[in-house]
């Protein structure tokens, strides 16, 4: 179980500061895919960021079966906002640049980053750099820097917020059967769409304009696996219109 106890975070910048998130505390069990959907600048990258001790909390704690997280684990993985591949770096390179600060040996790096590339149909294409990459398969790369280090706890930051809809589809897809593969334990995805946070989650997390609070917490009742008819179910609309009358209450 995943525990955010009152988290809160304060920045300093010139000439002052800002509340960033305001206190935040939320449970996820073993087992749940959460999505959390705000405004721009409410605060997700940051809660985010706290999660994957990134960032240490101004106040409150993060804790995962009652350890507190106080710096990067191998057990969770982000998928950054921004995608951060380092375009001198060959997809392969780019995968396995987490063993690589690891010390993880040559042979073994690529032995696993190659088991990485093949799930996320990538095969083919170990040795291209980012600019010779589609956007759909450049996200699959972010994805698999994440995923090298066999996280229990998957982190994503608006991870298809950059591509078209249909390459975006097929991502939610991909990301559906990964998650049905039941390697992962937990998975946090931020998202700007209504869609895709209901079509993907067990429970929509819905925050407040900056500093960002938790808002609503609607539970998605829909069978798995998901199917993207589904999306044009009564029970889905009905989702969604909810989420959306709480976005909308600000
Ligand atoms: N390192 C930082 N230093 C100062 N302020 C920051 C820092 N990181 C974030 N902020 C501020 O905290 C607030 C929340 O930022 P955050 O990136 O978490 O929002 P967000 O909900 O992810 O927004 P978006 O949907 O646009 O990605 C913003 O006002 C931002 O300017
Ligand atoms: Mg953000």
């Amino acid at each position: 179980m995943l525990i955010l106890d009152h988290l809160s975070q304060r920045f300093s910048v010139p000439g002052g500061s800002v509340q960033a998130l305001a206190p935040v505390s939320l449970m996820v069990a073993r087992g749940e895919f959460v999505s959390i959907v705000g405004p721009s600048g409410c605060g997700k990258t940051t809660l985010l960021h706290l999660i994957a001790g990134l960032v240490t909390p101004t106040q409150g704690t993060v804790s995962l079966e009652g350890v507190p997280i106080q710096k990067p684990q191998k057990q969770i993985g982000l998928v950054f906002q921004k995608s951060n591949l380092m375009p001198w770096r060959t997809v392969r390179e780019n995968i396995a640049l987490p063993l690589e600060l690891d010390q993880v040996p040559m042979t073994e790096r690529r032995d696993r980053a190659d088991i990485v590339i093949a799930r996320l149909g990538l095969k083919g294409f170990e040795d291209a750099f980012p600019s010779q990459l589609s956007g759909g398969m450049a996200g699959r790369v972010a994805i698999g820097r994440a995923l090298i280090q066999q996280p229990q706890i998957l982190l994503l930051d608006e991870p298809f917020g950059a591509l078209d809809a249909l390459t975006r589809e097929s991502m939610q897809l991909e990301l559906l059967r990964l998650w049905d593969s039941g390697e992962l334990s937990m998975a946090i995805m931020v998202t700007h769409s209504i869609t895709e946070a209901v079509f993907l989650a067990d429970r929509v997390v819905v925050m407040s304009p900056r500093p960002g609070q938790i808002q609503a917490i609607i539970p998605v009742e829909l069978p798995r696996p998901r199917h993207l008819e589904m999306v044009h179910s009564s029970a889905f609309g009905t989702l969604a219109s909810q989420v959306r009358r709480h976005i909308e209450a600000h």
